[in-house]
């Protein structure tokens, strides 16, 4: 077994981590010293020459260099990384998974205390107001440190090293957790194979009685049998309610009957559900949740990379009227929302990479390394590859798209913030929901509509000069790898224009496009009409950066 211990700087990973080694006759790994004996160089020394980012390169590959994790029951290697080196999703794959975890956590207060009498120069707590700097460095780590075991690290060392060695009687858990965060929009875990465990929690804490699924079949099969299965096996008793397949179960009349199905399952007030599916599945489910009784608790346990990154996440729930889609809903958060990567590994490739046509949108509001991500790891996403997964691919592009989905949506919950805030989010959905419409919401998903879309703001933004053409040519050629929004569609450009023009994006009669600039994205509401019309035109046409599909 390998144990793996992570905290701020000063929270004792290294007298912790010797203690318990020696204990077990296991050796002690502390990489930052393994980085600094390879280099010949203090920690210091890289950054001063190298920068953050140089030390980062390093830290990636000493944690590589790591190798599997010990499969033994014995303990065979303690292993302390730098406080930063979990901020990386790969590292946290790599040194998480397969490995016991153990997060000593400690007080910004005291650790500014103890780093202030540290011999050990640390570049990041260097300067003026260590404590401040603490405090952020908390702040922004403690989703990635909450995913391991949490031991309270304030305690006498003895205390603190009982409380590990308590963790290792117990041993490695199946699943591996990679984030655990307690946000304003609920309570959000991402990891493989952790969502029986997560929702049994998740269960505790609201203090259900019973396990209580609503699900459609393609999900159910795939992922919703198999968690009942497990959390029957931890001694809940199981109901579930199967609303229909896809788009169907967006429909009020299937509400109607599945909140008769609630009530004869004598569903009370307090008894949370828990939605296991797609959008399709988790939209009507939580406006289900948000009307019966006038509002029951819900998880979200969402199985399409769409409902990972985005639909589980907002809020948002409703079903479509005849008259439009989404047209009914009500804003309801769910409690928990439990993101398994491990779902994803049946799901269809179509659906992988139209999924990628919202996640080329989030890197392009700005997320740097999401970019990158895409741009290396993409193509072999799409496909499903088992790489992608091993190689903890999947499971970063989940979390990075996720998370950037929580910040927009918590900074602005109901979508009032007029620049800025949840708009972004619609960067390419003006036209990609113009095309859905124009489609009839037949043929096309989503998210292969919101790639024509993101490549016609692309064409709107160079044309009203908002958007560099670098940032232009790098969109959609990560687009063309990707193979989204290039093959030709057989709408008339009209039918689409005029949809557009229903689009909820509408302020004042004008459209608000968001359009990306050359890190980000901006709000213009001045956009001529026959530049729309240009970008729709070719977009329809098939107007990649190369030629048309
Ligand atoms: N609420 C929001 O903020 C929001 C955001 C985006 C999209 N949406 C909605 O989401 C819906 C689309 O959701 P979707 O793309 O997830 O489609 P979906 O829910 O229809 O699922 C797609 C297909 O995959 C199957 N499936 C689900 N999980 C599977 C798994 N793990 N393995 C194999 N097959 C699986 C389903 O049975 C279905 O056939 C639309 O209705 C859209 O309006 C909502």
């Amino acid at each position: 077994m390998d144990l793996v211990l992570v905290g701020l700087p000063g929270s004792g990973k290294t007298a912790v981590g010797r203690r318990v080694a020696s204990r077990h006759g296991a050796a002690f790994l502390d990489l930052d010293e393994q980085i600094e004996r390879a280099e010949g160089r203090t920690i210091p020394e890289i950054f001063a020459t190298e920068g953050e980012a140089g030390f980062r390169r390093l830290e990636r590959a000493a944690v590589a260099a790591l190798g599997p994790a010990d499969a033994s029951p014995t303990l065979r290697r303690v292993i302390s990384p730098g406080g930063g080196a979990i901020v990386d999703p790969r590292n946290r794959w790599a040194l998480y998974r397969g490995r016991l975890a153990v997060w000593l956590d400690v007080r910004p207060e005291v650790l500014a205390q103890r780093l202030r009498r540290s011999p050990n120069v640390r570049p990041l707590v260097q300067g003026g107001d260590p404590l401040g700097r603490v405090r952020q460095l908390a702040a922004a780590r403690e989703r990635f440190y909450g995913a391991a075991h949490r031991v309270n690290g304030v305690a006498e060392i003895t205390g603190v090293v009982d409380a590990v060695e308590g963790l290792v009687a117990a041993g490695v858990s199946a699943g591996t957790t990679l984030l655990r965060s307690t946000t304003k929009i609920g309570d959000l875990v991402i990891g493989e194979s952790i969502a029986a465990d997560a929702v049994g929690d998740a269960l505790r804490r609201l203090e259900a009685r019973r396990a209580i699924f609503v699900s459609e079949p393609g999900a159910w099969a795939a992922f919703g049998e198999g968690l009942a299965t497990a959390l029957a096996a931890a001694g809940w008793p199981v109901e579930t309610v199967l609303l229909p397949a896809g788009e169907d179960a967006k429909r009020l009349s299937v509400i109607e009957e599945a909140a008769r199905g609630l009530a004869r399952l004598r569903v009370e007030r307090r008894e949370p559900l828990i939605a296991v599916g797609g959008g399709a599945l988790g939209d009507p489910a939580g406006f289900l949740a948000a009307a019966y009784l006038r509002g029951v608790p819900w998880i979200q346990v969402p199985t399409t990379l769409v409902a990972q990154v985005d639909s589980a996440i907002g809020g948002k729930t409703g079903v479509d009227l005849p008259e439009g889609k989404n047209l009914l809903g009500a804003f309801h958060h769910p409690a928990a929302i439990v993101l398994d990567v491990a779902a994803l590994r049946t799901l269809p490739e179509r659906q992988l990479r139209a999924a990628l046509g919202e996640i080329v949108k989030m890197a392009a509001l700005g997320d740097e390394a999401l970019f990158a991500t895409l741009e290396a790891d993409g193509e072999t996403i799409a496909r499903g590859d088992a790489a992608a997964f091993e190689a903890g691919a999947v499971a970063e592009v989940v979390e990075r798209a996720a998370w950037a989905k929580v910040e927009v949506v918590s900074a602005d919950e109901r979508e009032h913030a007029s620049a800025g805030g949840r708009i972004t989010l619609n960067l390419g959905h003006t036209i990609g929901h113009a095309l859905e419409a124009a489609d009839g919401y037949a043929t096309l998903l989503h998210g292969e509509a919101v790639a024509y879309g993101t490549r016609a703001a692309v064409r709107i933004g160079e044309a009203v000069g908002v958007t560099p053409p670098e940032r232009a040519r790098r969109i959609d050629g990560l687009l063309d790898r990707l193979d989204l929004g290039r093959a030709p569609l057989p709408y008339p450009v009209d039918a689409v224009l005029e949809a557009t023009g229903t689009d909820k994006k509408h302020s004042g009669g004008r459209l608000r496009w968001v359009l990306p600039t050359g890190d980000g994205v901006t709000i213009r509401d001045d956009v001529p009409a026959e530049v729309v019309r240009e970008a729709a035109a070719a977009v329809l046409a098939g107007a990649g950066t190369g030629s048309p599909a």
